[in-house]
């Protein structure tokens, strides 16, 4: 079997988005456009992967994590021809088929990939291109065919004339050609047309010219090889791209309550018989177990759940962990570093930063903690404040099992409550207390008996 090679086009400033961000850097379902292909071509394990990039090229590079992609600069994007030659460098001790793929058209699948390169190598072309029938063809290269079906060129829609942009199959801008006719015909390619581009697709006239045999392969859905040049066909990707996600999980067990409204990324996992309500969004790596229950108006990114876990009425959780069992809000905060174990009670207007809470711990209503690790079973009564910074730093309260921390307690940090420890209500704590201890703060209670009247009246009197 012959090797295989992938080329990325992905150095286009993509004018038509309008935007100072380069187009393949645009998120779509979570993660820049440029990675879907690039993550579907590397399915194919490819001998060599090269990703053209020029336009904001420090940035697209940091925007991959994939090691084994190398990259070739364009410098000055003088068309697909032109970039395609700017990986030739890679290609040298090469003698196998290479892939080429467009950064903006991202729902390309593997089998089609798979289907194609297949096609190629059964029919031994020098280059094989992937065509789409199209209702409405507008913006694309059309297909030049003769008599008897077989392609003579490809136009693009600028250079086309009235009769051949009635034309409805299109180019896809997904090719495989041997990697020694495709560098020698991409010499051969000028950039005489009306924008004045060095065209990739022009080959195809190059090869047919020198008697070489290319073909065509048309895909049964042409979703897939919508490319993505202005932000309305954007949004309407990322809403088409939202639904197969989205019937995905529903297919897999997960009742959604209401699908119009919930927003899975790509990198998200779900178990069954997990019921997600209105207005959810699961961003990044975030995990949800099995048996969970989202009630709605959620915001969670890179949040690992266990199973069972109930998320109440509008919550946000970033970067953190929740074991089984855990009730969390309504109108709760989960900020990153927290790591709340199984059974948790978190309640409504708590907000948790780096903070560590045992199995069975409960902070109900209106707390901060933040910078704390707290052991299991400990009640965090309402109003309970960690102070963890004095304007310069940051300090860390340790709080043991079994805790009864009061309704509104100030723990100032540096501070740790050994197990056991009751804390009375409102209570400003600033020393550490040993375990089975009770800490309270000497107050005096006063009570003047009528005072409330009195004060009416006077005030009444001042009125007049
Ligand atoms: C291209 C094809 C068209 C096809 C369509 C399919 C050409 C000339 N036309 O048109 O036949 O129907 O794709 O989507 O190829 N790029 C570079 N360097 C450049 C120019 C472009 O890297 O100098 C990259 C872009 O970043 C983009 C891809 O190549 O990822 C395609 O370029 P684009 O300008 O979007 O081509 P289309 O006009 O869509
Ligand atoms: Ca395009």
């Amino acid at each position: 079997m012959a090797e295989l090679g992938v080329i990325l086009l992905a150095a286009g400033q993509g004018t038509r988005m309008k935007s100072d961000l380069p187009k393949v850097l645009h998120p779509l379902a979570g993660k820049a456009l440029f990675s879907h292909a690039l993550e579907t071509a590397r399915r194919l394990h490819p001998k060599i992967t090269v990703a053209v990039i020029g336009h904001g090229a420090e940035a697209v590079r940091r925007a991959c994590t994939d090691a084994q992609v190398r990259w070739a600069i364009q410098e000055q994007q003088l068309g697909t021809g032109h970039a395609v030659l700017s990986a030739r460098g890679d290609f040298k001790d090469f003698a196998g088929d290479v892939l080429i793929l467009s950064g903006d058209v991202p729902l390309i699948r593997e089998q089609t990939l798979r289907a194609l390169v297949e096609h190629h190598r059964a029919r031994s072309a020098a280059a094989t291109l992937l065509t789409a029938l199209l209702e409405t063809p507008k913006g694309y290269g059309r297909i030049l065919r003769d008599r008897g079906g077989a392609i003579t060129a490809i136009v693009e829609e600028k250079d086309a004339t009235e009769p051949q942009r009635m034309i409805q199959e299109v180019n896809a801008g997904v090719y495989v050609a041997r990697a020694s006719f495709l560098f020698a015909a991409l010499s051969g390619v000028n950039n005489d047309n009306r924008q004045g581009e060095y065209y990739l697709p022009d080959i195809v006239a190059i090869g047919l010219a020198d008697g070489q045999k290319i073909e065509t392969l048309q895909v049964d859905d042409a979703r897939e090889m919508m490319g993505i040049n202005s932000r309305e066909e954007l949004a309407m990707m990322e809403k088409s791209l939202r639904q197969s996600i989205n019937q995905k999980w529903m297919l897999a067990g997960v009742t959604l309550k209401d699908p119009d409204t919930t927003y899975i990324e790509d990198g998200v996992t779900i178990g069954k018989d997990t019921v997600i309500g209105p207005n959810t969004q699961l961003c990044g790596k975030t995990a949800v177990g099995a048996g969970c229950r989202i009630d709605g108006s959620a915001f969670i990114t890179d949040a690992a759940i266990g199973d069972d876990v109930h998320l109440r009425f509008s919550v946000v959780l970033t970067d953190c962990r929740v074991e089984r069992g855990a009730i969390i809000g309504p109108f709760a905060h989960l900020r990153p570093g927290t790591h709340l174990g199984a059974n948790v009670h978190i309640g409504n207007f708590v907000e948790a930063k780096e903070a560590r809470l045992g199995d069975g711990t409960k902070a109900n209503h209106l707390t901060y903690l933040g910078d704390v690790t707290i052991g299991r079973d400990t009640n965090i009564g309402a109003g309970t404040i960690t102070c963890n910074y004095d304007g310069f730093h940051k300090y860390n309260t340790t709080i043991g099992d079994r805790v009864q921390v009061g309704s509104d307690t100030t723990l100032v940090a540096p501070l740790s409550l050994g197990d056991d420890v009751y804390v009375a209500t409102a209570s400003t704590v600033r020393h550490d207390v040993p375990a089975g201890a009770l800490v309270f703060n000497q107050r005096e209670e006063r009570v003047r008996e009528g005072w409330t009247e009195e004060k009416r009246r006077k005030m009444k009197g001042n009125k007049k």
